[in-house]
């Protein structure tokens, strides 16, 4: 485990997970009925963007920062102010997914974070401070996913965002995958991956095409022309089960937040891999 993400933290990835993820979370929210928050690798729960690994990467500047600085149209203006919000509340400090979820839902919802690196797990906990809506697992995601679904509130939202530390990361993901949505096949699951030139991410979306699982819906974003090695140029969401208004609001953002932060030949796809 030696994946750290204080040295991407805020970068053009996080941008547009974090963006999606408040949407989502958001239309959940029109209900106040509870919701489940669960996401299986938690990180730390909040970034200082002046800390030696931030700077050494300066990979915030790309993503936040530009964003920030961004003249932004008023459709998206009013999509992203609940995310720029929160992202921007605090001078050189990001928060991440546990943060957010934390200062967006409210007194009814439940949060299970997974974080199973020690260290990471104590900085968590000490982020997460005496909240008891928030319960944090020392353990491994996809167990504490196994345990947590379905979850009483039976709706919500799971966060999987695995670092891609092992070879058969996207073979245990689409697995796991599987077998909770099997268990609650309707949660809304949002699943992050590095978009890359390799067949793991083409053989990946296949499985989702040809598998069981219903609505699943694929975003992905590239600053520059996509590779299979070096820095990171592409940024892919699954989103099983979106609410109504997420492609629309997408189809908004996607383009603008290419546009925004691209390096060179910046593109975005939105498409479905599965339907009804
Ligand atoms: C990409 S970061 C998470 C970022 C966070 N979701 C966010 O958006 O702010 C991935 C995290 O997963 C943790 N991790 C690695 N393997 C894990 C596992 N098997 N189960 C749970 N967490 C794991 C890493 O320590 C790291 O903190």
């Amino acid at each position: 485990m030696n994946y750290r993400h204080a040295y991407h933290a805020g970068n053009f990835a996080d941008v547009v997970k974090h963006a999606l993820m408040v949407r989502i979370l958001l239309y959940l929210m029109r209900k106040d009925a509870p919701l489940r928050f669960i996401d299986t690798h938690a990180g730390i729960g909040r970034y200082d963007l002046s800390s030696e690994e931030a700077q050494r990467t300066g990979e915030w500047r790309g993503g936040i920062g530009l964003l920030a600085e961004a003249s932004l149209s008023p459709a998206s203006a009013e999509l992203l102010k609940p995310y720029l919000d929160l992202a921007l509340a605090e001078p050189m400090r990001y928060p991440g997914s546990p943060m957010i979820a934390q200062k967006l839902l409210r007194a009814q919802d439940r949060m299970s974070l997974c974080e199973l690196h020690p260290h990471d797990e104590r900085r968590l906990v000490k982020a997460v401070g005496r909240d008891p809506r928030m319960k944090v697992l020392a353990m491994d995601g996809y167990q504490g996913l196994r345990a947590s679904v379905p979850p009483p509130e039976r709706r919500g939202l799971v966060l999987i965002d695995p670092p891609y530390e092992q070879r058969d990361e996207f073979e245990t993901l689409a697995l796991e995958l599987e077998r909770a949505w099997t268990k609650w096949p309707t949660g809304t699951y949002a699943i992050w991956y590095p978009l890359k030139a390799t067949p793991e991410v083409d053989a990946f979306r296949a499985c989702l095409s040809q598998g069981k699982i219903r609505r699943v819906l694929c975003l992905e974003l590239l600053i520059d022309d996509v590779q299979s090695e070096g820095p990171l140029k592409g940024t892919g969401l699954i989103v099983i089960n979106p609410p109504f208004v997420f492609e629309a609001e997408a189809r908004q953002l996607l383009p603008e937040l290419a546009r925004i932060m691209a390096q060179g030949r910046a593109q975005h796809r939105i498409s479905w891999l599965a339907g009804e």
